[in-house]
């Protein structure tokens, strides 16, 4: 009851008033006040609203003219027995034949011929019509009184040109059970504020005032107002951590050459990785040029090694080094960072794409993100590495995660990183410390630890997806249900 607004309330007394039933244009209030009303009170079950598609006939000027002139048949009946020729001469040709037309419809005449000449020779069917009011005229009538016409005279109305014919809905709206309950519990009308306002507040009118409760459990449409994309809205949540954590973003660009991408991580020549079959190469350009000196440095890692390393014993290939492709990992950021910043400390990351030529199917796509970083300080340690990962996931809401050994060429020791999803451990990125054949070249001395995670594959389990499809599928109606992260 308390939770009823003005107009529902009077409504609902109205309705009782009218025994529980009404149409709307009955009800003593503005139209769209009173439909307004029954919505909300249909929602909360007092009142049912029943619709009907009814037929409304507007009389056109012909019909103005059958009403005050009569119907044309009608003048038949002063030229019984006189020749059609009559007819013709005082209303036209045209009038005479609608005249003559409708009143042999009609049966009222007939047309003798004499002589040559034609008569009109009213019927007794015609004679006893006269005595009559004609149907049409009635209904006409009826319908300016507002009342209902059957259906064969509207046809017959409507051929002739007399009305036209419109659908409206005729609505009746009905106090239900519950409904009654509510008017015989006794409904006050009584002043009620449904908003505070701050002038109120300020002159302690509010004191007085009685507010109108409200019923949280009411129906109310969705509304989707716009936000950002899941993985943006992830992106953002990652990027406030790790900078809370004291790291900086850094960005790179979707083109490096070979040497940046695998060759400066000790990825040998012939590793598999390398293949057409997982790396996208560019055809324009399809080199980049590089620093003669570097290349010069890493292949004599590559084919002695360094610091007590023996290398991969092979022999480097330059054109290979100079290979333009798609960066297949963010590594290729935090490798250059390093290059460029050989001082020590230094704590960055960065949330990019990566390519990689893989199939799309529910667990793969060819283009993802990594979520990539670098911590870069004289004492860092594989302890540090597990601690700063575990607090990355804690903070994105993953209880557990777990460290398994695992290989990358340029990490030692190294590990991939699983979170408990569901009672099931899910593999999402791997880091490590990186080997010296990857850090000495540059005069780079003190430990680096370093990780590459997923982005998808945790939206994924964050957004309780089975498809990582989804996430690029711009579904709508998906969109605009989901909760903010
Ligand atoms: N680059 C690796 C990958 O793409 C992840 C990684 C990054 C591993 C840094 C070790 C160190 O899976």
């Amino acid at each position: 009851m308390e939770a009823l607004s003005p107009i529902e309330k009077k409504l609902l007394l109205q309705l009782s008033k009218h025994g529980g039933k009404a149409r709307p244009e009955e009800i003593e209030m503005e139209l769209v006040k009173t439909m307004n009303a029954v919505s909300w009170l249909q929602s909360k079950r007092l009142v049912s609203i029943e619709e009907k598609l009814a037929k409304e006939y507007e009389i056109t000027q012909e019909g103005k003219r059958f009403l005050e002139e009569g119907l044309p048949e009608e003048k038949i009946f002063d030229f019984d027995g006189k020749p059609v020729k009559k007819i013709e001469e005082k209303f036209g040709k045209e009038e005479a034949k609608i005249i003559i037309g409708w009143a042999l419809r009609k049966k009222w005449c007939r047309i003798v011929e004499k002589n040559g000449v034609k008569y009109i020779g009213i019927t007794d069917e015609g004679k006893e019509a006269v005595k009559k009011e004609m149907e049409e005229k009635k209904a006409l009538k009826a319908i300016l009184d507002g009342k209902p016409i059957d259906e064969k005279i509207a046809n017959l109305l409507k051929k002739r040109r007399a009305i036209k014919e419109r659908e409206k809905i005729e609505r009746k709206i009905y106090l239900t059970e519950k409904g009654w309950d509510v008017v015989k519990a006794g409904i006050k009308l009584e002043e009620e504020v449904s908003q505070l306002t701050h002038e109120m507040i300020i002159s302690g009118e509010w004191k007085k005032k009685k507010f109108r409760k409200y019923d949280v459990k009411a129906f109310a449409p969705s509304i989707y107002p716009a936000k950002r994309h899941p993985l943006s809205q992830l992106i953002e949540k990652i990027r406030k951590i790790f900078s809370e954590m004291g790291f900086k973003e850094i960005k790179g660009s979707y083109v490096e050459s070979a040497l940046w991408n695998m060759d400066a991580l000790f990825i040998p020549q012939d590793h598999p990785a390398r293949d057409m079959q997982d790396t996208f190469y560019c055809k324009k350009p399809s080199k980049i040029e590089v620093d003669e000196n570097l290349i010069k440095k890493i292949a004599e890692v590559h084919e002695r090694g360094i610091d007590g390393s023996k290398g991969w014993d092979y022999k480097f290939d330059k054109n290979e080094s100079l290979k333009a492709l798609l960066r297949t990992h963010t590594t290729v950021n935090t490798i250059r960072y390093l290059y460029m910043h050989p001082e020590p400390p230094a704590k960055v990351f960065s949330i990019e794409r990566v390519f990689r030529r893989e199939n799309i199917d529910s667990t793969h796509l060819p283009e993802f993100h990594q979520i990539e970083g670098i911590i870069y300080e004289r004492g860092a340690n594989f302890s540090m590495l597990k601690g700063i990962l575990k607090e990355f996931y804690a903070r994105m809401g993953f209880e557990r995660i777990r460290y398994r050994p695992a290989y990358f060429p340029y990490t030692e020791p190294s590990m991939e990183i699983e979170v408990l999803w569901n009672g099931k451990w899910i593999e999402l990125g791997g880091s490590g410390i990186f080997r010296p054949e990857v850090t000495k070249p540059f005069g780079i001395d003190e430990p680096v630890l370093a990780w590459g995670l997923g982005l998808e594959r945790m939206a994924m389990i964050l957004l309780g997806l089975n498809d990582i499809r989804m996430l690029y599928w711009s579904d709508m109606d998906w969109l605009h249900k989901l909760p903010l992260l």
